[in-house]
């Protein structure tokens, strides 16, 4: 089976070509793949992953990919074999739940069958019929694990070390137990207030980083499952954990309270350990009051601003069995956090790329400035050998003074420290004086590029001292962008980065400054993450942590989680529509409804509070047009637009979902706040609304308030104004959203290429053209205030690429790229681009290269999917597929009809190569 990881992308991360830009060939073939009939269902995942442990879903759902590079390749039937034996799934002849031969081209179907048991393991396997041909094909045997699914199947008491939610140093717990021979298998699940590190037999068990996920603890709580078979061995065995604080018990202080937090407390948890031997006898060594706790060389942990080790104080052995605990001290039994212990069932924040130092400055004897040539989030690990007690101080930034110095005045302005003994962003490192030491946070991250490294005394450092680790949710990567502009390619390239920056199980803001689930800037980016990675797990978790903070009456954070700061500052509709577009946008990208469902009474509560404090149709609740270049636009146009976005989402969901009496409600509350809108703001003499400028402008054009016979004279005054502004940027948080599109789908699509491209400020190029590798916060490079270097707000540029170049859209009336928009522009000033994207169906591909005024397109339609295409075609040029006039090419691309200079085609599955000449 083909896996969509990082090892099946070829030099992802490592080749740089032109402008420093990294350069990705997209998912090659398996090496199996000629072994493989046409048609074959491949990329078998269950709840998005791919053979998962420990799964609470009581109805999990099951996806696939067809192998099928024939053109109109379809899938005409599949059925389903899920059981506990493998041997009978691989054979189609399950005791479990063998579905019926469907006569469907669904690709995503979900559980069927009985009730799940806990702590199993299910095969599953699925044949498909091809449309081209009587053969069925079988997948291989895929596999999926249930969890504990009800918390009564817990069997290990919540435990800690005290109370004292001020103490510093991070906790070690251990115990030993007896593995009986003959063991099969062992899980270990894990429940968690606060971070943890599970080791055993000395090893640190899997490569999972700040698990688990951030939620509100006290209504939420995660749990982690890891198959810890090979940790094991016969006899005695030692199982360890180290405690680490994150959201749970912020001791840090900053604007935002988290050290109030209503569930702030010493870190605790809960640990099941699941041995099942051959005759599958299970024995249960769990987390209770024969353990031991001591505290651990880590001195002090911050999610938000570093992490203290003494190697002074290292155990070694502590997590062994031989270790001699005898000074450890009792264990205090806990309440559980919340009442809900669910799964975690999504990509994990992992290190996933290890960034090597790119230039070493020496400043003096102790003090040295490592760069690491582009920002991220993440650690830093450092290498070095002293006498015991000398202190490192990792301080990390992402700019330096003139002075060689890191800066780190543009992110530490929210921090309100009391002492300094918790320096922002600044590990401290004792050497233990044992040689060669190593030292790495597990508890925390950063955002920076470089780390001024000072040493009490004189130490000898060099270039290899110090790796930087780009964390994030490990996302796969779904999408690549190529162009003869590198300074769009690079764009795309600092858009991915900063995007993936801000993925930490929930979308952050930026990962230096504050870390907080921005509402607004999540659902701005939202669209430029899911064309470029594979991020639905993490936006089901994050809108459940949206659920989780929804007030009875219907409003939300702006910030999400939340410890309760955020329900009375930046809450408006332009920030907590978060619960109506997300939602949305899962269903448009991956074509599954479950999320929509699964939100549509918390979006219907939030529609009605918005419906209920705003009668008229209009409000004015909200930010507004956030960091703008100058023009402020009014927040009562840009609300209001977000307040019909919503009920527009809520209208169709409701249809979508079978409650027409909703549907007919909302689509005429819909209709309500859009003439309310247009009625205050449209001038219908001039076509401008407001005062016209390019916030103004574009927010009712992309959002669809615009009436559809005013939307060309709309988009041509804002093209005017675009020009009138030098063919620059105006807009803030909003503004760009909308801008791009707005130009680009009502017949601007030069002047939104022009716009985007460009490289004075304000704009992205401006950002490239000065070195950056991110995006940042504020248009000015030397602005005073706003000025992360590492934000995703301003990112919506990634999505449009895709789209507005590309032209590759989901279809609303068929998502999941079941059928795909493909509009591609050929703008001018650009000679070739191509964007692909890896979907549900498989890998869809637009890529135009211009010859004089001959325009060769390609274009990929996975299998089992079809597309509307929508060409520019010049008076006096015709489209030819191969080289033939497309009457007499391969077949498979109809003409629909002809609007002016666009033609429109209906494509099936396959590749095409057109000429229009
Ligand atoms: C954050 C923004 C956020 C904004 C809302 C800032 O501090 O960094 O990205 O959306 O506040 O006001």
């Amino acid at each position: 089976m083909m896996s969509l990881s990082r090892a099946s992308l070829v030099s992802w991360g490592t080749s740089l070509g032109r402008a420093g830009v990294v350069s990705v060939s997209l998912w090659l073939e398996p090496a199996t793949a000629g072994a493989q009939v046409p048609g074959t269902p491949i990329d078998l995942r269950c709840e998005y992953l791919t053979n998962p442990l420990g799964l609470d879903a009581p109805r999990p759902r099951l996806t696939w990919r067809l192998r099928d590079s024939r053109r109109g390749a379809a899938q005409a039937a599949y059925q389903l074999t899920v059981g506990t034996d493998s041997l009978a799934v691989a054979q189609g002849k399950s005791p479990g739940w063998a579905s019926a031969k469907v006569a469907s081209a669904q690709q995503l179907v979900t559980y069927g069958g009985g009730a799940l048991r806990p702590f199993t393991k299910y095969y599953w396997r699925v044949r498909t019929w091809s449309s081209l041909g009587a053969r069925s094909s079988a997948s291989q045997v895929a596999s999926f694990e249930t969890g504990l699914m009800s918390q009564a199947n817990w069997q290990g008491a919540w435990i800690s070390d005290t109370r004292d939610v001020a103490l510093r140093p991070a906790p070690y717990f251990r115990t030993t137990f007896e593995v009986p021979r003959g063991l099969k298998s062992a899980r270990a699940y894990i429940a968690v207030a606060g971070l943890y590190e599970l080791y055993i037999n000395g090893r640190k068990v899997g490569n999972h980083r700040l698990d688990p996920m951030y939620t509100r603890f006290d209504r939420r709580t995660l749990y982690v499952t890891h198959d810890v078979t090979p940790y094991l061995r016969p006899g005695e065995n030692a199982v360890g954990v180290l405690l680490g604080n994150g959201w749970y018990n912020h001791q840090s202080t900053a604007v935002w309270y988290f050290h109030e937090a209503p569930w702030r407390n010493r870190p605790a948890f809960c640990l099941d350990l699941r041995l099942t031997d051959t005759a599958n006898k299970v024995t249960t060594i769990t987390s209770g009051l024969n353990w031991k706790t001591a505290l651990s060389p880590l001195v002090f942990n911050s999610i938000y601003t570093a992490e203290h080790y003494d190697a002074r104080l290292e155990q070694p052995g502590w997590n062994t069995a031989e270790f001699d605990d005898a000074k450890w001290k009792a264990v205090m039994p806990r309440a559980a956090p919340s009442a809900r212990i669910v799964a975690q069932a999504m990509q994990p924040i992992r290190n996933v790329e290890a960034i090597p130092t790119k230039a070493l400055a020496k400043l003096n004897d102790t003090t040295y400035v490592f760069d690491l040539g582009r920002n991220i989030s993440g650690v830093s690990q450092l290498r070095a050998q002293g006498p015991a007690g000398t202190v490192l101080r990792l301080k990390h930034a992402e700019r330096r003074y003139p002075n060689g110095h890191v800066d780190q005045s543009n992110i530490d302005v929210h921090y309100r420290p009391t002492d300094k003994s918790d320096p922002f962003q600044t590990d401290i490192f004792t050497l233990g004086g044992k040689g060669q030491e190593t030292f790495i946070p597990s508890f925390n991250y950063k955002g920076f590029q470089y780390v001024e490294v000072t040493s009490s005394r004189p130490l000898a450092l060099g270039a290899s001292s110090l790796t930087g680790y780009f964390m994030h949710s490990d996302v796969a990567p779904v999408g690549q962008v190529q162009s003869a502009n590198p300074t769009i390619d690079k764009i795309w390239w600092a858009t991915n980065n900063s995007y993936l920056s801000n993925l930490f199980g929930y979308p952050t803001d930026c990962p230096q400054r504050e870390k907080n689930g921005w509402t607004g800037d999540a659902h701005i980016a939202s669209e430029t993450g899911l064309y470029n990675f594979d991020g639905i797990t993490v936006y089901e978790k994050w809108l459940a942590d949206h659920r989780d903070e929804q007030q009875p009456n219907g409003v939300l954070p702006s910030i999400i989680p939340s410890n309760g700061w955020g329900y009375e500052w930046g809450n408006g509709p332009d920030w907590t529509s978060t619960i109506a577009i997300i939602p949305w946008n899962i269903y448009l990208f991956y074509g599954d409804s479950k999320l929509l469902a699964d939100c549509y009474g918390n979006l219907k509560r939030y529609v009605d509070h918005l419906e209920a404090r705003s009668p008229t149709g209009l409000t004015d609740w909200g930010l507004g047009d956030w960091v703008p270049v100058k023009s402020k636009s009014p927040v009562e146009l840009t609300s209001s637009v977000y307040y019909y976005t919503d009920a527009s989402i809520l209208a169709k969901a409701a249809k979508l979902l079978g409650h027409p009496a909703d549907a007919a409600h909302y689509s005429a509350l819909a209709q309500k706040i859009r003439a309310a809108i247009n009625a205050k703001y449209l001038d219908r003499q001039t076509n401008l609304y407001g005062s016209g400028v390019q916030t103004e402008l574009s927010v009712p054009l992309y959002w669809g308030v615009v009436p559809d016979e005013l939307r060309a004279k709309v988009a041509a005054n804002l093209a005017r104004r675009v020009a009138a502004d030098n063919y620059h940027l105006d807009v803030g948080l909003l503004g760009t959203k909308a801008i791009l599109s707005a130009l680009g789908e009502n017949g601007q699509a030069d002047v939104a290429y022009r716009l985007a491209a460009q490289e004075t400020y304000p704009s992205w190029g401006w950002w490239m053209a000065n070195g950056a590798t991110t995006l940042y916060e504020n248009w000015p490079i030397d602005a005073k205030s706003d000025i992360s270097m590492n934000h995703i707000m301003f990112g919506e540029i990634g999505a449009w690429l895709y789209k507005g170049l590309g032209g590759i859209k989901p279809d609303p009336q068929q998502p999941g790229f079941k059928n795909v928009l493909l509009a591609p522009h050929f703008v001018a000033g650009l000679d070739h681009f191509e964007a692909s994207h890896l979907g549900p169906y498989g890998l869809i591909r637009s890529a135009w290269k211009k010859n004089g005024a001959a325009i060769s397109y390609t274009v990929t339609v996975p299998p089992n999917a079809t597309a509307t295409l929508l060409l520019p075609v010049a008076t006096g040029q015709a489209v030819y597929e191969a080289g033939k006039p497309l009457a007499a090419s391969l077949g498979g691309i109809r003409a629909v009809k002809a609007t002016g200079q666009l033609q429109e085609y209906q494509l099936v599955a396959g590749t095409y190569q057109l000429d229009i000449r």
